[in-house]
């Protein structure tokens, strides 16, 4: 009885901080990392010491570590750039910049060039997994929070929402991990998985990375600021971040006007923050769009 009451206490506690968000501009820059397998290191990207900055490993995946890897019903590998992004390269990057944290994506787009699925055999049994091991990864790496990427589904919303749910409470509760992200884009495929998780477990959510470089190539910038109103809505009280992608993706790019939307929604106070997807394509451009991102967002009135 008294542990199922700070259970709920905690689960006050936590939906109360969350819907209190204040609705200030934020100055957080976060991009992905790893999983592109150029080279890129900690010691390549920038850090500017005025804002809050997040890398993100990418990924780890419920997935054999096979020449055809299957999935493993919850047990997770590391999967991005494990020569160059190594627990000790965490530790000092993290011990260099007091204003870095350091996260690590589940799931993602492909494997192997084939699509990785959610495929849970059931709640229990996946939940159990995941529990182990990524706390497992957490702490051999040092991590400070969690990405969900999922792109492909062997399951239902609700399953998924289930899975996910359990997984970021027991986390956050043990407090292995400090913050939670999920990584969402607008495809009738993907986006009721995140709105089931989003409409039971919301309140286990800290930002909301929106994948707007799904959207089609030459977005302008009063599109991109409709796809953020409906996005802000479909994830009501959360933390809508805004993004582009310096791979060949779509969306709003920097050249198209994505820092004059972003200076559209600071106006608002709107503005949650900027993720880029990836630093492993950005290397070869000397990181030009995040120092740009960065410089804007310390700029912040
Ligand atoms: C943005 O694109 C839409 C759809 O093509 C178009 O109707 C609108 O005029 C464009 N806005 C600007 C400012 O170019």
């Amino acid at each position: 009885m008294a542990a199922i009451f700070s259970v709920l206490l905690i689960v006050l506690f936590i939906s109360f901080s969350s819907f209190q968000a204040s609705p200030t501009n934020s100055r957080l820059f976060r991009e992905y990392i790893g999983a592109e397998d150029t080279g890129v290191t900690f010691s390549d990207v920038p850090v500017n010491q005025n804002i809050e900055v997040h890398y993100i490993l990418s990924f780890a995946i419920d997935y054999t570590s096979s020449s055809k890897p299957s999935p493993t019903n919850g047990y997770f590998n590391v999967y991005w750039d494990t020569e160059n992004l190594t627990p000790s390269a965490v530790s000092s990057f993290k011990a260099h910049h007091g204003n870095v944290k350091v996260a690590m994506s589940l799931g993602g787009d492909t494997i192997n060039k084939q699509h990785v699925y959610f495929d849970p055999k059931s709640i229990n049994s996946w939940v159990s997994n995941a529990i182990h091991s990524i706390s497992d990864i957490a702490s051999k790496y040092n991590l400070d929070g969690i990405d969900i990427d999922y792109e492909h589904f062997r399951t239902d919303p609700d399953t998924f929402a289930e899975c996910i749910g359990k997984l970021l409470f027991y986390l956050k509760q043990q407090r292995i991990v400090s913050f939670a992200s999920i990584a969402p884009y607008e495809d009738d495929s993907v986006q009721p998985y995140y709105l089931a998780l989003w409409k039971k477990y919301g309140h286990l959510i800290d930002y909301v990375n929106f994948q707007f470089y799904a959207y089609p190539k030459g977005t302008n910038v009063s599109q991109f600021l409709k796809y953020f109103e409906t996005q802000n809505s479909n994830y009501e009280g959360g933390k809508v971040l805004v993004s582009f992608g310096t791979d060949k993706s779509g969306g709003l790019s920097p050249k198209n006007g994505f820092f004059e939307a972003c200076s559209n929604l600071r106006r608002m106070n709107k503005l949650n923050g900027i993720f880029i997807w990836s630093a492993d394509d950005s290397k070869k451009d000397g990181f030009t769009y995040e120092l740009q991102a960065q410089s804007f967002l310390a700029d912040s009135k």
